[in-house]
């Protein structure tokens, strides 16, 4: 018995039901019909193609697949490791990843910061951690040293020995209330 696909749906290849999302990222609106099954972070890097995001574990343990999230009527946006989320979750919400945040051709102060400061080695888990930093300057624009390592302490790095993040993310923290920058 041949398998029934639905031909507008993504990320299927099973008889379930799609289900219509629309969500808006990095200011783009998207309507899409996906699987119920599928996982946020794989929307936004089969579907969307924005692999920025990464996938290290799929199992809510390294934070590479970290995106900022924004929900109807909420103002401040939220960091969330987008492999423990549905895309069906998404729908009419607003979401950030790390594509999104150069402007004009300038990078955002906490990519500038890690740049200057050599908070990357590889480099796999760097979108993650940004855009958790970014979460957590979003809250907290002045945290402390041990507010920092609270704020990333969901994400891993295997190169770089966490120093030069926090410089990073310290460096970027008071760029940014310099310049009023966030999102
Ligand atoms: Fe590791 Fe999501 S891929 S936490
Ligand atoms: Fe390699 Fe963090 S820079 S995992």
């Amino acid at each position: 018995m041949p398998r029934r696909a639905s031909s507008s749906s993504v990320g299927s290849s099973s008889t379930q039901t799609s289900v219509p999302i629309t969500v808006k990222v990095n200011g783009a609106q998207y309507t899409h019909s996906v699987e119920p099954r599928l996982l946020l972070v794989h929307y936004i890097r089969n579907v969307l193609g924005l692999t920025g995001t990464h996938v290290g574990c799929d199992s809510s343990h390294c934070g590479a697949c970290t995106v900022l999230i924004r929900g109807p009527g909420e103002s401040l946006w939220r960091a969330v490791k987008s492999c423990t989320m549905l895309a069906a979750q998404a729908d009419g919400m607003e979401i950030l990843t790390i594509e999104g945040l150069a402007k004009n051709g300038e990078l955002h102060p906490l990519q500038n910061a890690f740049w200057e400061n050599h908070g990357l080695q590889c480099g796999f888990c760097t979108p993650g951690m940004i855009m958790a930093a970014l979460g957590l300057l979003i809250r907290n624009p002045a945290p402390t040293r041990e507010e920092i390592k609270w704020g990333i302490s969901g994400n891993l790095c295997r190169c770089t020995g966490y120093i030069n993040i926090i410089k990073s993310i310290e460096q970027a923290a008071r760029e940014m209330k310099e310049k009023s920058t966030t999102v």
